[in-house]
């Protein structure tokens, strides 16, 4: 169990509060002027990972009152307690060992006595093998062709993690074979990405944690229909997988069993991406890069493991984080990719970070008075920069951002690498420095325009700045990168839930969408209307009932 400390209350907290009065009126600039080794101090370099944290309202004090509270909320004593299988979901009685599925050690991993690494080492054994017949086509479909492509059927964890990494490492894709996604219940989705495919080549992985999402059930029977359909009913045997710790159910949907991956209940659906639900990917990329995926991750856990605080990426970041939310009230942080690969990464950090601490309950079981997790969004640059920059630079809200590239464009695209990379490094100062009134009317003067004109113009060419960003810059997007990349933002929002005192694994808010879902359907499918419901919902439900007659 995790200890449960209210974070206000803490003598750093205090502390803090007083610190941030002095440094918010401050211009972030100015610190570089002061001090020529700024980014000496604020800077971590971690393998090919560079994490810059200069550019930010940040100074010694700042920082170590920040360790401070790490010490005050027991920081040391909870990432132990996650290593080492305590049960810390303790809403859902669960341990969280995502970090035992990329455990690349010989040091065993308990959860309630028994050692979990052998059952892990197996499913990775099955999944190098099944990849590997698949990529290679010793497995096919019923009629004895080669599958070319994979449908990979899932939502939330079971679909935005091997989504993203599929995408992000693209450059690596196995010839031949082609991974789709479908996770939407909005059938487009699923007839979309099934429009143009063979079923005699078609494989379906059907990812899901419980085996009774709606959405995954709905596609997983359309899927189904699909094969049989033009194969017949023998075929499902041959041309479906499943993922999933619900083994009774996957059985009776009528998966051969040789094709099913068990993976466990201490692994939560948007950590599960290193669990047999990785599959998709090791069929995309191959297993042994699947493997540095999973070395990257495990080298990043080392690095939160054992670093000191003050020298540790996910600890800073996420201490970073609560500066901005919970003293300057940001509320919201952007992450910023400079990579068309890394497309998906903010939608994959939504789920990550929002289904993660978006609570208001604290450990004790009380109503929380303080902000909790952030809203997180982004789009990759330079397209974010030609439509939501503009806030950025100058709305009235301070948005803390993320900036992420890879030094090095995989496919040697030299030229727009450069030009990429320019944007990247000129965002981040342009946020942080601005432009003031003066340097506005030498630029307009030089540019040849009338005094009066300049004055009206004045006002809005000038930036105020002062804007906090990180930057993230590594060589290139690799599977090892990225899986380092990963594992950082999961440990960020695993200290954010300590600090903020939540619990950071479970998802009630969620499950509630869920069974909402169900009494409506029951609403628009009846032959009346039962449910209790406000007159806005009523006679939409009726109005709906009507569109959709005939
Ligand atoms: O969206 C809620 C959620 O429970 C996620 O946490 C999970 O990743 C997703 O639904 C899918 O669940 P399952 O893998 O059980 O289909």
């Amino acid at each position: 169990m995790l200890t449960s400390k209210n974070p206000v209350k803490t003598k750093a907290w205090a502390e803090l509060l007083k610190q941030y009065r002095s440094v918010k009126d401050l211009q972030i600039k100015n610190f570089f002027k002061e001090d020529r080794d700024r980014f000496e101090k604020f800077h971590i370099v971690f393998e090919d990972i560079v994490f810059d944290y200069s550019k930010n309202f940040i100074n010694e004090q700042i920082k170590s009152t920040f360790i401070q509270l790490c010490d005050e909320i027991s920081l040391k004593d909870s990432i132990e307690k996650m290593f080492s299988g305590d049960m810390i979901n303790q809403t859902e009685k669960r341990a969280v060992l995502h970090t035992a599925l990329r455990n690349r050690s010989s040091v065993p991993v308990f959860v309630e006595g028994k050692d979990v690494m052998p059952g892990i080492t197996r499913v990775l054994e099955k999944m190098k093998d099944f990849s590997t017949k698949v990529i290679s086509g010793v497995l096919k479909g019923s009629t004895g062709k080669k599958f070319t492509d994979v449908v990979n059927i899932g939502i939330g964890g079971s679909d935005l993690g091997p989504a993203m990494v599929t995408k992000a490492l693209t450059p690596f894709h196995i010839p031949d074979i082609k991974v789709h996604f479908v996770s939407n219940i909005d059938g487009s989705h699923i007839v979309d990405t099934l429009n143009g495919l063979n079923p005699e080549t078609t494989l379906f992985i059907i990812a899901s944690k419980t085996f009774t999402t709606l959405e995954t059930m709905t596609n997983a029977l359309y899927a189904r229909s699909w094969i049989s359909d033009v194969l017949g009913q023998d075929a499902v045997y041959y041309h479906f997988a499943a993922v999933s710790t619900n083994i009774d159910k996957v059985k009776k949907f009528g998966i051969n069993p040789e094709n099913v991956f068990g993976f466990w209940d201490w692994v939560g659906g948007r950590y599960s991406l290193w669990s047999a639900i990785g599959l998709p990917i090791a069929i995309a990329v191959g297993f042994d890069r699947f493997s540095e995926l999973l070395e990257g991750a495990y080298a990043m856990d080392m690095h939160f493991k054992n670093s000191a605080f003050d020298k540790n990426i996910p600890v800073l970041m996420a201490l970073l984080g609560i500066w901005y939310n919970n003293f300057f009230k940001a509320e919201t942080h952007a992450v910023l990719p400079y990579s068309q690969h890394l497309e998906r990464f903010p939608a994959f950090l939504q789920q990550l970070d929002m289904e993660s601490n978006g609570k208001s309950v604290d450990r004790e079981g009380d109503k929380i008075t303080y902000q909790t997790g952030p809203v997180i969004w982004g789009e990759p640059g330079t397209n974010g920069q030609h439509a939501f920059f503009q806030l950025l630079h100058q709305g009235t809200k301070m948005v803390p951002c993320d900036f992420i590239a890879g030094a090095n464009s995989i496919y040697k695209e030299e030229d727009h690498q450069r030009k990429l990379i320019a944007n990247f490094l000129a965002q981040t100062e342009a946020l942080m420095n601005g432009k003031t009134a003066e340097e506005v009317r030498e630029e307009l003067e030089r540019a040849g325009m009338g005094r009066d004109e300049i004055e009206v113009l004045l006002p809005y060419k000038v930036f105020e700045g002062n804007r906090p960003t990180n930057t993230i810059l590594f060589r290139e997007l690799n599977p090892r990168t990225l899986g380092s990349l990963i594992a950082m933002y999961e440990h960020k929002v695993f200290v954010q839930g300590v600090i903020l005192n939540v619990f950071s694994f479970d998802q009630w808010g969620v499950e509630l969408g869920k069974s909402l879902a169900k009494t409506i359907l029951k609403d628009m499918e009846g032959e009346k209307i039962s449910g209790n419901h406000d007159s806005s919902t009523l006679n939409l439900i009726k109005i709906w009932r009507e569109m959709n007659s005939g």
